[in-house]
Parts: C-alpha cells; structure tokens; sequence
C-alpha cells in the first residue's frame, strides 16, 4: 500500500499488521529512551489546511520516535493565503525532501486527489478530509478498544461482535465514517444514534439507527458508545433546536453512564465539547477513554509511517 485515504480501502489483514505493529510500538512509547531508528533519514511533512491539536502533535512525536525528521506546514501564515494551489504547495514540498506528506484538508477528497494526482511521488496520509474520512483516528480507535476489552474478557485479536454504538452529530463527521468501515472489517456491529437531521443520508455510510438515545442503549446494550462533537463549523443551518435540548437527549451524562452495561465504556475523538455532548462527570470518570485514546494515538501513527515508508510487510 502507497498511501493511507480511507479505511474502507483496508483489508482485515491489513488492519491487524497495524494494530499489531502500533502495540508493538507501544513498548517504545513506555520506555525511557522513546526511539527507534526505523525512519532515520526519511522526511514527513504535516501538511494542514485546518485547525488540529492532537492529530498534528501525534503525528509530529510518532514521526520523531521513528527518528524521521519533521517539517510542520500550517496554511495559516503561508503562500496559501496568497493563492498557492494544493497541487504547487504539494510539490515545493516534495522538492524540499519530503518522503510523506500527512495532509488534513477541509475538502472531502482532498487526500485522494492528492494521492491519485501523480503530482507528487510521496506517501500520502490522510489526516482528516472535510466530512470525509480520518483513517488514523479510526485506527486509535479499534486500538483502545481492542486494549480495553483485552484487559477484562478476552476477545481475541478481532473484534467480532463487539457492539458499537457511535452518537451525535454522525453526518458531518469524518471520524464515524472511517470507524464505521474500520470497525466493521473488523466484525464489530456499528449503530448509529443521532437527531434524525445528523444521520447519515448515504447508502454505503448507513447503519440501524436510533433518534432516542435511552432507547438505543436499552435495544442495542452497546460495549462501547463513542460520542461524537457536535460540528458546529461544518453547520450552515440548524440542525438541532438548542444546545440545552440537545445536550438532555442526546448528551452523554452520569445517568445515561450508569444505564449502560457494567462493562461499557466511552469513547471521544477530542476535541470535546463539554457540557454539550458530553458532561463533565462523564468526562472526568475513569470509564472514559480520551486520553487513552490520545496515547494509542502515538503507536497506531508510528505504525502506519512505518509501513508506508518502509514498504515492510504486506501492506
Ligand atoms: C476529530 C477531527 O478533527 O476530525 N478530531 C481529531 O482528529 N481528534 C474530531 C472532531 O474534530 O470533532
């Protein structure tokens, strides 16, 4: 594999090598000395066209375990602002050594543009396309679960049927796309639970859906419910009557928390709204995983530079 776009492009065997890899990897990030030389002379450039914290910072600390060198280009403060293309940006950065370019964008397929272009001879990472995909987001994501279900019942490698149910503001987001395709390879049952305005309107992005969150706790007993930000940037209408109606129907809280099955935990991308789809008592309370998930995030990103950049394995 050349690039990394979407999780729909992965096969089962193709995401255990990941996950397998990132655990293995997981060893360095536990130890004094957090390096390895896998990627000693190799470039990766964080290409963003929007706003991140986690996403850029992980893929900055993966690529610099790896002993990689990194370059950070931000389109804030750039020859973006004056008119410079994708296509022309791609490739100064290319002809300044880049080996990978990890791009987030605010077009859906700006990363498949990219990478089926033949503009520019790097690997292509997506980081985040519009309302598209987030692959490397999907992946932490199996990795925690995954994690976390290993340390109280054994499931084995897979996830075979794993209940999943993803929350909130599904339409407009790239991070339950990519899961959604991830999670299923991988033999997990994804539901969805939304407003009736947020779910998904696609026929290969559809799954059983619920508009009552109580309800679909009670009918499904997910093991996991990953909750969603409400994306109002992505929002040029309402979609929802109020923050205050959304938060009481569809919010994650201590009440809903303790409805769920003893073992259930929750999940959020980050960054989180607090108070909206998600209350502080929940996102404070040790059967929540967004720190976990933002150190998986460092191994599974490690794992995926190093497959792509070293063509090692079947990948
Ligand atoms: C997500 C994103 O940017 O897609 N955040 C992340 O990468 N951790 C989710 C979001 O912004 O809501």
């Amino acid at each position: 594999m050349k690039h990394l776009v979407s999780t729909a492009d992965l096969s089962i065997d193709q995401i255990l090598q990941l996950l397998d890899t990132a655990e293995g990897f997981a060893s360095v990030n536990d130890r004094e000395h957090k390096k390895v030389p896998a990627l000693r002379g190799k470039t990766v450039v964080n290409l963003f066209f929007e706003d991140s914290t986690r996403t850029r910072i992980s893929f900055e600390v993966a690529a610099k375990r790896l002993s990689a060198d990194v370059i950070n280009f931000s389109a804030k403060g750039s020859s973006v602002s004056k008119g410079e293309s994708l296509k022309d940006t791609a490739q100064v950065l290319e002809a300044m050594g880049a080996d990978a370019l990890v791009m987030r964008h605010h077009a859906s397929g700006a990363a498949a543009r990219l990478a089926d272009s033949g503009w520019v001879d790097a690997h292509i990472v997506n980081a985040g396309d519009g309302k598209h995909e987030h692959p490397t987001q999907a992946l932490l994501d199996a990795f925690t679960i995954r994690k976390r279900l290993h340390a109280s019942a054994s499931t084995g490698k897979k996830l075979d049927g794993v209940r999943v149910l993803i929350v909130g503001d599904v339409h407009h987001s790239r991070v339950a796309r990519s899961n959604f395709y991830l999670l299923r390879t991988l033999g997990a049952e994804v539901r969805f639970c939304a407003p009736q305005t947020l779910l998904p309107s696609e026929r290969a992005f559809s799954a059983v859906s619920y508009t009552d969150f109580d309800h679909a706790v009670a009918d499904f007993e997910p093991d996991v419910v990953m909750m969603l930000r409400v994306q109002l940037e992505r929002m040029s209408s309402s979609f929802f009557p109020s923050a205050a109606e959304y938060s009481s129907i569809w919010g994650m809280n201590s009440v809903r928390l303790a409805n769920l099955p003893a073992k259930a935990f929750v999940m959020h991308p980050g960054p989180m709204n607090r108070g909206l789809e998600i209350s502080s008592s929940v996102a404070d309370s040790d059967r929540f995983t967004a720190l976990n998930q933002v150190t998986n995030g460092i191994s599974c990103r490690m794992s995926v530079l190093y497959h792509l950049l070293t063509q090692e394995s079947a990948l």
